[in-house]
């Protein structure tokens, strides 16, 4: 079974998938951190960003894992070809190249096969931006989480001071987040839209615990 959840930058989805997946038993999987890495990679080697083939070749064919801390029940480390970059892939530098990474119809192809092999071998929560249009169309539950882009930032400022990755400034965060919100929702190949069967979940107002029960209750339904 799949839980697909969607939705812009900040909404929450990491924590509410983690928690969701924890909740039903389910594994989870962080579909962004597999574009961040591949973007990690295409900047620590000096790969130009407008070169579509490097990075379609890198998605292709760095092998990118999700690492368990011990006794950890989610992953909560990320590798690509053996470098540890789960801080790396939160930084200023990789939020600016994301975009532009994942707007290239081939590193979607060949990151959606590998979600999609993934997804295939149990019970998912899968969190990104296309889950419920383009990787798990079939998917049983679909959510598209949003929040404002204020509050957004503010939950992103407070999710790197708790992954101890270091400060970041809040308006700096609002203005990344804007533009990724544009760049993610304008893009030719799978942009970023609720699947029309997708249940819209507005989380500006709502305490997290309530977004994770309604999500928990969906997939119990
Ligand atoms: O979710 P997160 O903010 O870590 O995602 C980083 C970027 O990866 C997004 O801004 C988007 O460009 C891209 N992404 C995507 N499709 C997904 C997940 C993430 O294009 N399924």
């Amino acid at each position: 079974m799949i839980v697909a959840i969607d939705g812009p930058s900040g909404a929450g989805k990491s924590t509410v998938a983690k928690a969701v997946a924890h909740e039903l038993g389910f594994s989870c999987l962080d579909t962004g951190a597999m574009y961040r890495a591949v973007a990690c990679k295409a900047l620590a080697d000096g790969v130009d960003l407008a070169d579509a083939d490097a990075l379609a070749a890198i998605a292709r064919d760095a092998r990118i894992e999700f690492l368990h801390q011990c006794g950890e029940p989610m992953p909560s480390q990320v590798a690509i070809d053996g470098r540890d970059v789960t801080a790396a892939i939160r930084t200023g530098d990789v939020d600016r190249a994301v975009s532009p990474v994942s707007a290239v119809p081939a590193v979607r192809e060949a990151l959606v096969a590998q979600q999609q092999r993934i997804g295939r071998a149990g019970d998912y929560v899968v969190e990104g931006r296309d889950i419920g249009t383009a990787v798990f169309p079939e998917a049983a539950v679909k959510v598209f989480l949003t929040a404002s882009a204020e509050e957004r930032a503010h939950r992103r400022v407070r999710q790197n001071v708790d992954r101890s990755v270091g400060s970041i400034d809040f308006d700096e965060v609002l203005a990344d987040i804007v533009r990724r919100d544009e760049l993610d929702s304008s893009r030719a190949s799978s942009p970023l839209r609720a699947a029309d069967d997708a249940v819209l979940l507005d989380s500006t107002a709502m305490h997290i615990e309530e977004v994770i029960g309604a999500i928990c209750e969906l997939a119990r339904a």
